[in-house]
């Protein structure tokens, strides 16, 4: 696996697997690698014949008070897990090579809707910072298919949009959620946790699934669902920040008649922020 720093480089090696009749991937990242990026290398390598991986802790998707500075820099453990899962090609730009004209008057990609609320409630500019970053490295390695987790379900909702609004010719593909064998759903931000909120920590994926099996089972009754639901986790140590039922595709507040529905939840453990969902079809439902 060859690692290049520079847009020059970048467009020179993905020119050169084009030539050769390659079908191009790309798996965004920023780094800390964990097997949940693994396995999205891995897929990306099945579906395609060259894979291209991205670090860049991109500080437009960061609020003021967030972890930007503190955010793991780990790059020889990631480039030994890229090479373990088959990756082709790293790109690790600096934040001059991304933005060469500093971020204030960088054109920037908004996309309506599906950033709204949720995520973009609690953390105001973020899925900004993700749809520029994303439609820049987009157009630096123009692939036929880009990878990403269902864990930042709404980070891919608004990738999902931004692709079909701006007529983008990638296909965008969605991997499962990788969990710890406990349920914690693996995230770069779990390593802040203390062996103590370590432990609490499942009871997020325990809380969907309880969801889950209420929705299931024909309970409409969302709103004490999720009241209940958040009595557990503020006992539990957390505090909340959202948790809903949304329909799947739009992420729009569920109704009682949606089929396709997505339960979302984020929760402050001390300073750590968790996300999580899980994705219901009630078409089968009692
Ligand atoms: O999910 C992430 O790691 C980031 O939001 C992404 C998609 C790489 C954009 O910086």
């Amino acid at each position: 696996m060859n690692t290049v720093k520079s847009v020059r480089e970048l467009r020179a090696a993905v020119a050169q697997a084009r030539a050769e009749g390659k079908q191009i991937a790309l798996v965004p990242t920023m780094g800390n690698l964990h097997a949940g990026h693994a396995a999205l290398v891995q897929r990306a390598v099945q579906r395609a014949d060259f894979v291209v991986a991205s670090i860049f802790v991109n500080p437009l998707q960061f609020g003021a008070s967030e972890d930007l500075d503190k955010y793991p820099r780990t790059l020889l453990a990631d480039q030994e897990k890229l090479v373990n899962a088959g990756c082709h090609l790293l790109f690790t730009p600096d934040v001059e090579e991304m933005y060469p004209h500093g971020m204030d008057g960088q054109t920037r990609v908004s996309v309506p809707g599906v950033s709204e609320g949720l995520c973009g409630a609690s953390r105001p500019g973020h899925f900004e910072g993700v749809a520029t970053v994303v439609s820049k490295l987009f157009n630096m390695v123009q692939p036929d298919l880009a990878f990403f987790g269902e864990k930042d379900f709404q980070q891919l909702a608004v990738i999902r949009t931004l692709v079909r609004d701006l007529n983008m010719p990638i296909q965008i593909i969605g991997e499962p959620t990788v969990r710890a064998e406990d349920g914690l759903a693996l995230s770069s931000r779990n390593g802040y946790l203390t062996a103590e909120q370590r432990a609490v920590a499942p009871l997020l994926y325990r809380t969907l699934q309880e969801i889950a099996a209420a929705l299931s089972a024909g309970d409409r009754d969302y709103a004490k669902l999720i009241q209940h639901a958040q009595a557990q986790q503020t006992a539990a140590g957390f505090s909340p920040d959202y948790l809903e039922i949304r329909e799947a595709n739009s992420l729009q507040p569920a109704t009682a008649d949606d089929q396709q529905v997505v339960i979302v939840l984020a929760a402050y453990l001390g300073k750590t922020r968790l996300i999580d969902n899980l994705s219901v079809d009630l078409s089968k439902s009692v």
